[in-house]
């Protein structure tokens, strides 16, 4: 499907955006591995996390939706999941196929992962060594990509594991086995990335302890062979998501958007603080607990921004915002520097080099140095067409930036926004944005 975006001015109103992607996964599997029923509200229905429901499903897990937002998961407890008759399919979701690793490791039979064309070039070695020192049998394709097949173990052995990258979801997939593992077992991160799986997890009776390293980092321990108890919450609204309204409005004088009970959760607000350094107010209205996360009312009101020098230590606390932050660079006045990416080349899409590409194309004038992005902001021309490379935050801050520049913009393949934010353009449109599906050429 193809969409275009077509310039607009202040963004007026009030939105709540789709519930937390990284919450709404953990949420489902960590239920799953629950002792009896939990009930979840506000559930992302975006196709990630469909496709985690999915694979409980396969695995033998009771899920029923009530409602749209409103599921209940029949937990069958750690190690009580069943072997799946299919391949699990995890569509274009990294996190499903990275955590439920973690989770199949600790279960004595086989299962076989794949995904669509984005998921099976994405490494999985980052997780598969891990687990495989902990005792699963893992084989993968050539550079550890899907499809690949586990075969899993009741016990595992508990590990100290020390990963190279600041990645929640080599983490969360080392916890997670660390639950079917008797004793503890520890994770050391280089910088500290986002922690709803610790959270979640205490919440539900785990224990789980932090320790900040004098290196540097923080080892993260869980003890293992302990039964979950299940829970009832509200999932936040996702800071990922409300990013790309947020940055519309900030960089378009005059607007004024509140965006509701988001997470706030420090280890997702980096791009945020960035955001307001760039000259964009953004306050929170009304603070509060949600789902053992701190979330709030953001309001954010647009200003002429200025360029900012990012460094590579911010990475963790912002890496999914950084599409829709070089949007909001390339209309910002002056050089900004976007340090330490690298993490970037192995998302959806190799997020470096297609940022760079679309807004060249755009007529920003950027370049890609090592693993640094520069971009000369100023008004943008605009009046490219983008191909999203199965990536929905390619799709999304091109879509963003047509409504920012001088010419429309327009998204091929925009269908992958449904991936996270299902209700994206209407959502914007109700905001003052312009986005509309094109006809499909005959
Ligand atoms: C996620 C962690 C991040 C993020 C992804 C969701 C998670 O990935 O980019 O969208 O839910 O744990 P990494 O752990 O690979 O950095």
């Amino acid at each position: 499907m193809e969409m275009m975006a077509e310039p607009h001015g202040a963004l007026k109103g009030r939105a709540r955006v789709p519930g937390d992607k990284s919450i709404s996964h953990r949420a489902l599997m960590l239920a799953a591995l629950a002792v009896g029923e939990s009930r979840i509200e506000g559930l992302l229905e975006g196709e990630d996390v469909l496709a985690t429901a999915r694979a409980l499903r396969a695995l033998g897990v009771a899920l029923v939706r009530d409602a749209p937002g409103v599921w209940r998961v029949h937990g069958v407890g750690t190690g009580g999941l069943a072997e799946p008759e299919e391949v699990l399919d995890l569509g274009n979701a990294g996190t499903a196929a990275r955590l439920l690793l973690g989770i199949l490791a600790g279960h004595g039979f086989t299962s076989f992962l794949s995904g669509d064309a984005s998921l099976r070039r994405r490494p999985m070695g980052r997780v598969v060594r891990p687990l495989r020192e902990m005792g699963a049998q893992i084989l993968c394709r050539s550079g550890e990509r899907l499809p690949l097949a586990i075969t899993g173990r009741f016990r595992l052995l508990p590990i100290v594991w020390r990963s190279e990258v600041a990645s929640a979801q080599v983490k969360s997939a080392i916890l997670l086995a660390g639950l079917h593992a008797p004793g503890k077992t520890t994770v050391i991160e280089p910088l500290p990335s986002r922690d709803h799986t610790e959270r979640m997890l205490r919440g539900m009776g785990a224990s789980v302890a932090v320790e900040a390293l004098p290196e540097g980092g923080q080892a993260i321990s869980i003890e293992g062979e302990i039964e979950l108890s299940p829970q009832s919450f509200t999932v936040p609204a996702d800071p990922s998501s409300a990013f790309f309204p947020a940055v519309a409005a900030a960089v378009t004088p005059g607007s004024e958007i509140l965006l509701e009970e988001v997470c706030l959760n420090p280890t997702r607000t980096g791009a945020y603080e960035v955001l307001a350094a760039m000259g964009a107010e953004i306050t929170v209205v009304d603070r509060r607990e949600l789902a053992g996360e701190p979330v709030g009312t953001l309001r954010v009101r647009g200003d002429a921004l200025k360029a900012v020098d990012v460094p590579a230590e911010r990475a963790p606390s912002m890496i999914d915002e950084y599409p829709a932050l070089f949007v909001a660079a390339a209309c910002a006045r002056g050089k900004s520097r976007f340090r330490g990416l690298a993490e970037l080349r192995v998302k959806e899409s190799d997020r470096l080099a297609k940022m760079a590409e679309g807004l060249a194309a755009c007529g920003v004038r950027c370049a890609i140095e090592g693993d640094d992005l520069w971009i000369e902001g100023g008004p943008v021309r605009g009046g490219a067409e983008i191909d999203a490379a199965l990536d929905h935050r390619i799709a999304m801050s091109f879509l963003v930036l047509g409504g920012l520049a001088r010419l429309p913009v327009r998204v091929r393949g925009a269908e992958t926004i449904a991936t996270s934010f299902p209700g994206f353009a209407d959502l914007m449109n109700g905001l003052g944005a312009r986005i509309r599906p094109l006809e499909a050429s005959a």
